[in-house]
């Protein structure tokens, strides 16, 4: 496999939450740059735009300065990540139930292209139970959200759901 210091960490990222915050800063501490490939699909409904998404990511991930990019893509992942120059990809395992559909993901990856090689990091205890899922169902009903996403985040969740007046 070619040596490469660049790994993507793709997503829908609707939003991104302190269990991502968390993969982008462990695979930062293995490889030289990340470039954080957000999913633009118009054909399903998300919370927040691409552009939205992308901005929240841009803003929480300040501090990585250039080591961190984000960008968007539509078509095949793998293409995705052929456009940008690399052939890793690195996702979270948050417990058992994940892995049947990370492992599909990953196989059906490696058919499609077979010099592409996922690589999975296990996410911490304390975020083995955060999934944007769970905060788009959280944060309408007015539960605390803080634990579970950036601050940047959750300024974003309250405007969305509550107007400009709630922060
Ligand atoms: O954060 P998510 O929603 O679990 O991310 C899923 C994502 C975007 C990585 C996956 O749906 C994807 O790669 N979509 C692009 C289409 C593709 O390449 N499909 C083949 C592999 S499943």
């Amino acid at each position: 496999m070619p040596r490469t210091e660049v790994a993507v960490i793709p997503g829908s990222f609707d939003p991104l939450t302190n269990g991502h915050m968390d993969l982008i800063t462990r695979t930062l501490s293995i490889f030289d740059r990340v470039i954080v490939g957000v999913i633009s699909n118009p054909a399903k409904s998300c919370l927040f735009t691409i552009e939205e998404r992308m901005a929240l990511i841009r803003g929480c991930c300040a501090a990585f300065g250039d080591r961190l990019a984000v960008g968007s893509f539509s078509g095949l992942l793998v293409d995705y990540l052929k456009q940008v120059g690399t052939l890793v990809m690195v996702r979270g395992l948050r417990a058992i139930s994940d892995f049947d559909y990370e492992a599909q993901m990953a196989l059906i990856n490696k058919r499609l292209s077979p010099e592409v090689e996922t690589f999975f990091l296990v996410a911490r205890e304390e975020n083995s139970y955060v999934s944007s899922s769970l905060v788009r169902q959280i944060a309408p009903l007015g539960g605390d959200v803080s634990k579970l996403v950036p601050p940047l985040v959750e300024a974003a969740l309250k405007r969305k759901f509550f107007g400009d007046s709630a922060t």
